[in-house]
């Protein structure tokens, strides 16, 4: 692999192992999905894309993409757990399986946030597909697969970012904490 960026500490999940688990996890789902009539299936922007891209190449089953962005409202206060949306759905979900794509879990309001957002929407089944969740305190939101757990430290890289730089590195690495 070419020389890491200055910025960045180290890979936490090489491109390989990224790629292995996202295989793993479309059989997974066509699997489970495979006597339902079609998944609908929300990508969370900007995020999930690229995550969102290679699992559904993997997928097997008939399923529909459709994109969903949300903020928190401001850097400084991502913790407080407002979200809002900023794009939504193209279609009605009503009666429909649906799966979100989601690229990481770090306190868990986001999620929570779509789970219930959605759930009024009276889809027949909601479920969440999500690649990375930070090993911290977070809110307890179901994730029905996940690809890993890692360490709660900031990470970029296949689609996550910091201030939109380094989306798309193949890899994912930690950034390097600013001194003092
Ligand atoms: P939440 O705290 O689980 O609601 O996550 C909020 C959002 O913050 C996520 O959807 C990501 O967009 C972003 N985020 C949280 N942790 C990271 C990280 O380590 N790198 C890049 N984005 C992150």
């Amino acid at each position: 692999m070419s020389e890491l960026p200055s910025d960045l500490a180290r890979v936490v999940l090489s491109a390989e192992t990224i790629h292995a688990r996202v295989c793993e996890i479309a059989d997974q789902l066509s699997k489970d999905y495979a006597d339902k009539d079609g998944l609908y299936i929300i990508g969370i922007l900007k995020g999930a894309f690229i995550f969102l891209a290679d699992l559904t190449r993997q997928l097997t089953l008939p399923h529909v993409v459709d994109f969903m962005a949300v903020s928190s409202y401001g850097k400084t206060d991502t913790f407080s757990g407002a979200v809002r949306i900023i794009m939504d759905l193209r279609e009605p979900i009503e009666g429909r399986h649906v799966l979100i794509v989601e690229d990481i879990v770090d306190t868990g309001h986001t999620l929570s946030y779509l789970y219930r957002t959605l759930k009024g929407r009276k889809p027949a089944s909601l479920n969440a597909c999500v690649l990375v969740q930070k090993e911290r305190d977070s809110l307890e939101v179901p994730i029905h697969y996940l690809g890993f757990k890692i360490p709660d430290v900031w990470v970029v890289g296949y689609g996550l970012d910091f201030a939109d730089a380094y989306r798309t590195l193949p890899y994912i690495a930690e950034l390097k904490r600013e001194e003092g």
